[in-house]
């Protein structure tokens, strides 16, 4: 126990396996899609004061939101050895706070997390109370089309872009090779991605040990070190739908309802954003850059105590392999975690390995 106590304590110094961590402390408790009752923060943790009802699977996003929000690490507020000590004053503090938040949105806003943290801080320790009086100006929304194109049309301006639908019918399977780069650079960790029609498995092999995530054509599945990661739905819906979207002639049937919001800018580049949502009600942001019809960014989110917990996707670099564009630069985001896939390698129509997409044994 003591051990297993010290190995959650390094992983957690390391945001992402603090979100990886945080989901195996339910695997018991919540395997999705039976009626076990919720396990809340305050039953599963130590020293919880406030968040005492929220889902104890939230609390790894919830503390990286208030991380990025107040632009600080874990540190700040945590004595990291030990995260159930008070020791640390900004802590103590964040508690009254996460009870003023809660009051604020209680009282004006039907207790909808529509205040959060970042409302007020910005991405800053101290909120700046008084209007900024040498404000950067946002760049301006670009000239909107007089007319509007329709989903169809970027959809199909899209998958011409990637090598049009009849190259991308001739790819039946995929490996690619890649690197997970974590954000500064210097910490690489190899990948590992298998497509094969419906399925798909991505495996990382971080310095503590692998992890790895698929579909196999029924289930999705997560593992850590070779044991199961219990998910949450919108996880499952996430990893599920990478294996939809290997054919990306699939994505009116993934998303069952797309609008044309307006043209954006991403990096000075005109994007077509179009809002997106699934079968399950899950809502996505897309952007088609105009120019080149390519997908460039995809952003899903998933609702805290705390507000929407954004995940980011920035696809660059699009090259053909066997006359299909795929991106070999992938970014990733979510609050206080940010790293990228570098593609180095790719082969389509290769025998898959045997057992590429199951879940490890129990
Ligand atoms: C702004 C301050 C702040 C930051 C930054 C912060 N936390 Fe927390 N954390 C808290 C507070 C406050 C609690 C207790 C909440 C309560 O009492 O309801 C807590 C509780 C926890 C707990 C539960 C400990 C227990 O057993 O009682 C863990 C684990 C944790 N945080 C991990 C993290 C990780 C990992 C990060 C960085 C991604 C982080 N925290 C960032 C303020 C913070
Ligand atoms: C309505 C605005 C508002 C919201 C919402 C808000 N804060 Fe604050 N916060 C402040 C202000 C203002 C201060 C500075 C208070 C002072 O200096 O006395 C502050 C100070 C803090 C500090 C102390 C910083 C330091 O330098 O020690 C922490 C920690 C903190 N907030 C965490 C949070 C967290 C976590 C949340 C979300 C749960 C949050 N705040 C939400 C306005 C807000």
């Amino acid at each position: 126990m003591k051990k297993y106590l010290k190995l959650t304590a390094i992983l957690l110094t390391i945001p992402f396996f603090a979100l990886i961590v945080t989901n195996r402390w339910t695997v018991d408790a919540q395997t999705v899609g039976t009626q076990t009752p919720v396990v809340t923060a305050g039953e599963k943790f130590k020293n919880i004061k406030v968040l005492n009802d929220m889902p104890a699977d939230q609390l790894g996003r919830v503390m990286n939101i208030m991380a990025a929000s107040l632009g600080e690490k874990c540190s700040f507020c945590h004595n990291t050895e030990n995260f159930a000590s008070d020791e640390k004053r900004p802590k103590q503090t964040a508690r009254a706070m996460i009870k003023m938040t809660f009051d604020i949105n209680k009282v004006n806003f039907n207790g909808r997390p529509q205040v959060s943290c970042n409302t007020c801080h910005n991405g800053h320790e101290q909120p700046a109370s008084s209007p900024n009086l040498n404000p950067e100006s946002e760049p301006e929304r670009p000239a909107q089309p007089k007319d509007k194109p329709t989903v169809d049309q970027i959809v199909d301006k899209y998958l011409t872009a990637l090598g049009g639908t009849a190259k991308l019918a001739t790819v039946k399977t995929r490996y690619i090779k890649a690197n997970r780069v974590e954000a500064g650079g210097e910490v690489i960790e190899p990948e590992t991605i298998w497509f094969d029609n419906n399925k798909y498995s991505l495996s990382t092999v971080y310095s503590q040990g692998t992890v790895a995530e698929g579909f196999n054509g029924t289930d999705v599945w997560k593992a850590s070190a070779g044991k199961p990661i219990a998910l949450r739905p919108d996880e499952i819906e996430q990893i599920k739908r990478e294996s939809d979207l290997f054919d990306p002639a699939n994505i009116k049937t993934v998303y069952n309802k797309m609008d044309f919001r307006f043209v954006d800018l991403i990096d000075g580049h005109q994007v077509y954003l179009v809002t997106a949502s699934t079968a399950t009600g899950a809502r996505e942001r897309l952007y088609f850059d105009v120019q080149t019809g390519l997908l460039v960014r995809r952003v899903a989110s998933s609702q805290t105590v705390l507000g929407n917990f954004n995940y980011q996707v920035d696809y660059k670099d699009y090259k053909l392999f066997n006359g299909v564009k795929i991106p070999t630069t992938i970014e990733y985001a979510v609050p206080n975690i940010h790293w990228t896939r570098k593609v180095i390698q790719v082969k389509n129509n290769v025998p898959v390995d045997a057992g590429a997409f199951s879940a490890p044994a129990k």
